[in-house]
């Protein structure tokens, strides 16, 4: 009897706290991802910026920020990250995996291309819109809940 409690104690001392840093980790995991999100929101409206104002050389440095945060972000959406920690992810990024993650990299392949041809085009704010804010849009109207 006592050799059970004992076995049963030791368990309950390994499992609880690999357990309090499993919940640390997916609480780190949600408020990383939305963190990377908002650094991006505020790095394409300096991109948008520096675009209009002809700052080409900066521009592109940041559209490289980007496209580098958004690979960041493909290791974000573990499976036991669906939920909790005011996460607004919708159950249906881990249904189409392959189609989120396909769209993240278009997202971040898109901004190199915009970083190619930015300086040549006529019009600026068109190609601002379809190699980077479109992109956005995109993703959220299938893959974030409302707000
Ligand atoms: C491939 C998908 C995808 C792309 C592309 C994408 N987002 Fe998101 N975004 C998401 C998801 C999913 C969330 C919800 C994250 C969460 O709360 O778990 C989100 C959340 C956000 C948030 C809220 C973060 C918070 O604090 O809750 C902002 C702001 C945001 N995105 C801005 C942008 C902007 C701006 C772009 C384009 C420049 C963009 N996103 C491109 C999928 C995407």
């Amino acid at each position: 009897m006592n050799f059970h409690k004992n076995i049963i104690l030791l368990i309950l001392i390994i499992i609880f706290p690999l357990n309090t840093y499993a919940e640390q980790s997916v609480e780190e995991i949600i408020k990383g991802r939305k963190s990377l999100f908002n650094k991006n929101y505020k790095t394409a409206k300096r991109v948008d910026i520096l675009s209009k104002n002809l700052e080409f050389d900066d521009a592109k440095k940041y559209m490289l920020v980007m496209q580098n945060n958004y690979l960041e972000l493909l290791k974000y959406f573990p499976d036991n990250t669906k939920e909790g920690f005011g996460t607004q992810s919708l159950p249906t990024i881990w249904e189409n995996k392959d189609e989120f993650n396909a769209l993240m990299q278009k997202s971040a392949d898109d901004l190199i291309q915009l970083a190619s041809l930015i300086e040549e085009v006529e019009d600026i704010r068109g190609t601002l819109k379809k190699y980077m804010w479109q992109n956005c849009n995109a993703c959220h109207s299938k893959f974030r809940k409302p707000h």
